[in-house]
């Protein structure tokens, strides 16, 4: 199936709240788990929220053993997570650079919950739930702003740490 084009911010579907996944298993929403997998892994990315191919469903995707675009971060399991819930265990807070897909070429210093508990169901519709941490955490949380219709740039908390990648490469290696 074919990778599609990836809807940049600024669009409507993503400033939009998706919809739940009402019916499971269908020839649909295998479609659109290929789509998803083949756009993201084309882009090189460590998630992709349906949204973000302009389909407004609540069905993320996430997951890589090493990535050129976060080099040093530990593997997370690939995963399929639709209608999703978060819980989060603890008020500890972290910040890291982040960046997105639709924000091509950008990236923000962002505050996340380090622990949380999320659950949802696969693509066959089985409940499952994990608890997690750190940047497994932290891609959780980008893709659920997603299927919410909202972007990390909105999370930025001093809009000086929101740049373009390579700038921001020289100004932390100095
Ligand atoms: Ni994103």
């Amino acid at each position: 199936m074919p990778i599609r084009p990836i809807v940049r911010a600024g669009t409507k579907s993503l400033a939009t709240p998706s919809e739940l996944v009402k019916e499971f298993g269908t020839q649909f929403l295998y479609d659109l788990l290929e789509d998803m997998k083949d756009t993201m892994k084309h882009l090189n990315g460590v998630g992709i929220a349906a949204p973000q191919i302009g389909v407004n469903l609540r069905m993320v995707i996430f997951g890589f053993d090493k990535n050129a675009r976060y080099p040093n971060k530990e593997p997370v399991p690939f995963t399929v997570l639709i209608n999703p819930e978060v819980e989060f265990l603890s008020d500890e807070m972290e910040s890291e650079w982040e960046g997105c897909l639709s924000v091509p070429g950008l990236r923000g210093l962002v505050p996340r919950y380090k622990k949380l508990k999320y659950s949802g169901y696969d693509i066959e519709g089985n409940f499952f739930s994990r608890k997690v941490k750190d940047f497994h955490a932290r891609v959780v949380q980008h893709e659920l702003d997603h299927i919410n219709g909202n972007l990390y740039i909105q999370r930025i908390e001093d809009m000086r740490d929101f740049g373009f990648e390579e700038e921001l490469m020289k100004r932390l290696s100095q």
